[in-house]
């Protein structure tokens, strides 16, 4: 698994395969990267919708590898 820590915007994740559990629900999903928002201003969280771009969020990168 490998994090990035975008500059001025989300958490992603990459990976092969994650399942989401919210509540009762749960989603398996395939995609390989999971974008998180840091912003605290996504109207979909805990994922990133861009909105991190119109609050012109500052952060700094940084990369993660997970072994
Ligand atoms: S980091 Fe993208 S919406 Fe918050």
């Amino acid at each position: 698994m490998k994090i990035k820590i975008n500059e001025n915007g989300p958490i992603l994740i990459e990976v092969s395969e994650a399942k989401i559990i919210r509540g009762e629900t749960e989603e398996t999903i395939s995609q390989k990267t999971i974008a998180l928002c840091r912003c605290g201003q996504s109207s979909n969280k805990p994922f990133c919708d861009g909105a991190h771009r119109k609050c012109e969020f500052k952060g700094e990168l940084v990369e993660l590898e997970v072994k």
